[in-house]
């Protein structure tokens, strides 16, 4: 059986495993990142687009913000609409930084071919399949490719593989403890070929359910709808999806969204869940791989970078130094900004959605807290700090 051997084996070509492999790179550290897709697949996997400004700057002072700085859209606030009402949340003025607008395949884009260019592995098409060894020194990755069982030895393994992974159920029962929340609603996404009528992302709290206006560039516009958790695509027609569009975010006189032709759409589920802690022996687990928030605090790709700069800095520390503090450190240290993104994603979507059916004491409390959010400088610093992202947690 053909066996390899590298410094860190990483599962999963996501945003965790491609920016892992890079940051090590940087630091002359050893990897080989093992992806189950196609690079065409991972390339164009429609999903988040909400960069923090920590996040932006980590891809900038590592050297993969070329195409960032020239194409991501700079946002410095947001727009609340909901009773009729639309109120700007000014996030630059209240924290100093901003968001940047730039898909999460132009990210993943630019981190393969960063990789590729500095002559890195990424092995496309296989499937990991077993991890034996990770309480030893020599753990072994198991996969497989082109029809044939392979092997990938290494010092240390990154489980970046996402929620619906392998790496997590490599740790022994018993050992990590799951916390988590369902909620009774999904998203449908389009990205449609129409220009924002926008400059500035629009969260809007109707009666008939959460709509989120935003975008990827001055031509296309990327939407989301609240819908239940068991919607059939298939039940949405493009006309259908306009005009839910129009009800719940056309609110306020004179404004009007622009339309055209619909170019993907997809359904996905919401949950928060947390996996404690994120790291066992040699295996140390990062990004949807140990933790999920519903996206509408825009976190999930925000926090697989964090947990990646993290473990960068711990590798570098236990190969260049024999420094273990670091990597004993990882999993607290990084749970610290996990939970206060569950807990802002879980007050974003709690305020935002429709919850229940016939609730309409909770409808009250959701204009309550929007006033007060609209209306309240403290407030509305609060929500700005945790949506541009906090530097410290
Ligand atoms: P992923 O991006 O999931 O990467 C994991 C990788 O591992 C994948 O490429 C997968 O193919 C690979 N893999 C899995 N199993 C194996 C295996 N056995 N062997 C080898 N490779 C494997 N966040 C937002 O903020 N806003 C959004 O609008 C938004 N929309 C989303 C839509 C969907 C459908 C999903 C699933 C997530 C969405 N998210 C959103 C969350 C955000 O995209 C994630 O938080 C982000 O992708 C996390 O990056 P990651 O690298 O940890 O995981
Ligand atoms: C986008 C996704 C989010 O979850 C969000 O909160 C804001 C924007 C987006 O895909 O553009």
């Amino acid at each position: 059986m053909p066996e390899m051997r590298t410094q860190v084996g990483i599962v999963g070509a996501g945003p965790a495993g491609l920016m892992l492999s890079h940051l090590l790179h940087l630091r002359g550290i050893e990897s080989v990142v093992l992806e189950s897709r196609s690079r065409d697949h991972v390339e164009h996997r429609l999903r988040a687009g909400v960069l923090e400004q920590g996040s932006v700057d980590l891809l900038c002072r590592s050297g993969v913000g070329e195409r960032l700085r020239r194409e991501g859209l700079r946002h410095e606030g947001i727009e609340l609409r909901f009773a009729g009402e639309s109120h700007r949340v000014p996030m630059a003025d209240l924290t100093g930084r901003a968001i940047t607008v730039y898909g999460q395949q132009e990210v993943v884009k630019d981190l393969i071919a960063a990789r590729l260019a500095a002559g890195g592995s990424i092995l496309f098409e296989a499937d990991v399949v077993r991890l034996d060894g990770l309480d030893s020194d020599s753990p072994v990755v198991h996969f497989r490719r082109d029809g044939r069982d392979e092997e990938l030895r290494c010092d240390f393994v990154a489980g970046c593989d996402g929620f619906h992974g392998v790496s997590r159920g490599a740790v022994p029962e018993g050992v990590l403890t799951t916390y988590e929340r369902a909620y009774p609603f999904a998203w449908l996404g389009v990205l449609a070929a129409a220009p924002p009528a926008v400059d500035e992302l629009i969260y809007a709290n109707h009666e008939r359910g959460f709509a989120l206006y935003s975008m990827r560039s001055p031509e296309i516009s990327r939407l989301y709808l609240q819908v239940a958790p068991d919607e059939d695509i298939a039940a949405w027609p493009d006309e259908r999806i306009w005009a839910e569009l129009r009800t719940r975010l056309e609110t306020v006189p004179g404004w009007s969204l622009n339309e055209g032709p619909i170019l993907e759409k997809s359904i996905t589920p919401m949950r928060s869940f947390v996996v404690e802690p994120m790291r066992w022996e040699r295996l140390f687990l990062a990004g949807d791989a140990v933790h999920i928030v519903p996206p509408t605090g825009a976190k999930g790709m925000n926090l697989a970078l964090a947990d990646v700069a993290l473990l960068g800095d711990a590798f570098a520390a236990w190969y260049d130094e024999g420094r273990t503090d670091l990597l004993d450190g990882y999993s607290a240290t990084a749970l610290r900004r996990v939970w206060r993104a569950q807990h802002f994603s879980w007050w974003m979507t709690s305020m935002l959605h429709r919850l229940e059916r016939d609730d309409p004491y909770e409808s009250k409390l959701q204009i309550a807290t929007l006033r007060y959010v609209t209306t309240s400088e403290a407030y509305a610093r609060s929500l700005s700090e945790n949506y541009v992202g906090l530097p410290e947690v």
